[in-house]
C-alpha cells in the first residue's frame, strides 16, 4: 500500500505507511517533533564549527530543512549528509506543506528531494547536503561524525534498526565527543546503548512523549 499524507496536531504533515501501521512523525505535531529532538536537543547541544552531521532516513526532508532554516539565524559550517533507503515518491513529497508552514521558498525544500543522489550540493555558503540512496546496514564510509539524528521507524516496526550491531556502527561513526539524538526513550534501546559504550542521557520529550534520548560518545574513546 502506498504511503498516505496525513496531519498532525501541530497543522504539519507526516506520512503513514499502512503496511508496517506506522506514522513518520509524533501525531501530536511532526514540525514540533522535530525541533525539539533534532534542533533543541542536537544541533543546539553541539557547538563546533565545521560540523558533520549524520542523519539515519531523510524521509520527508522535515530535519534537513529544520537544520537548514536553523543554521540560517547564527550561520556556521554545516555538512549534511543523509541516508534514505526508500525514497519518497514525488507526489507525496511535493505535496508537504512544511515550506507553507515555515515560510521559505518551496524550492529550497525540493532542492532537498530532486537534488541528486550520491554528490554534495551547496544550498548556500553554510550549508552543504548530501543523500544517499542506501541503508544505514550497507553504507561505508570514512568521514566521522559530531552529531547524529538518528530517526528511524520505531523499535516496534523496524527491530533490526535498533539492535547492538547497528549502535556499534553508530559509535564507529560519532567522533570522540559527539552525540547522537533519537525519539525513542525505550529502556531496552537505552540499555542496548549502553553497552555499546555509550553515555545515555533521558531527557523530556516533545509534547505528548514524556522522554527522548541523547547519547555521547565519550571523549578520549578510540574507535
Ligand atoms: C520515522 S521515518 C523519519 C524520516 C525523516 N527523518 C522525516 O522527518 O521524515 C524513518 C525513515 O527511515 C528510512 N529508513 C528505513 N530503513 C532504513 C535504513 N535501513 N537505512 C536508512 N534509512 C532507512 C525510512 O524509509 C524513513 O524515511
Amino acid at each position: 500500500m502506498k504511503p498516505t499524507l496525513v496531519y498532525t496536531a501541530d497543522g504539519s504533515h507526516s506520512i503513514y505507511l499502512p503496511d508496517l501501521n506506522e506514522h513518520y512523525h509524533s501525531v501530536h505535531g511532526a514540525i514540533q517533533e522535530s525541533m525539539h529532538v533534532f534542533i533543541q536537543a542536537g544541533l543546539h547541544a553541539v557547538s563546533i564549527d565545521p560540523i558533520n552531521l549524520l542523519e539515519v532516513g531523510l524521509g520527508t526532508g522535515l530535519n534537513a530543512l529544520l537544520t537548514l532554516l536553523e543554521n540560517k539565524k547564527k550561520p556556521r559550517k554545516i555538512h549534511y549528509t543523509s541516508l534514505e533507503k526508500f525514497p519518497l515518491p514525488a507526489e507525496i513529497y511535493q505535496s508537504l506543506n512544511y515550506a507553507k508552514l515555515l515560510n521559505v521558498d518551496a524550492q529550497e525544500f525540493l532542492k532537498i528531494h530532486e537534488s541528486d543522489w550520491e554528490v554534495p550540493v551547496v544550498f548556500n555558503e553554510h550549508f552543504q547536503f548530501t543523500k544517499h540512496h542506501n541503508s544505514l546496514q550497507q553504507w561505508k564510509t570514512t568521514q566521522q561524525f559530531q552529531l547524529i539524528y538518528f530517526d528511524a521507524f520505531a523499535p516496534e516496526k523496524q527491530p533490526d534498526m535498533w539492535t547492538e550491531e547497528i549502535f556499534f556502527k553508530i559509535f564507529e561513526l560519532l567522533e570522540s565527543g559527539g552525540i547522537m539524538v533519537t525519539y525513542c526513550a525505550k529502556g531496552v534501546v537505552k540499555r542496548t546503548l549502553k553497552s555499546c559504550g555509550f553515555e545515555v542521557q533521558t531527557l523530556p520529550g516533545p509534547p505528548g512523549k514524556r522522554e527522548m534520548i541523547r547519547v555521547v560518545k565519550p571523549k578520549g574513546t578510540i574507535l
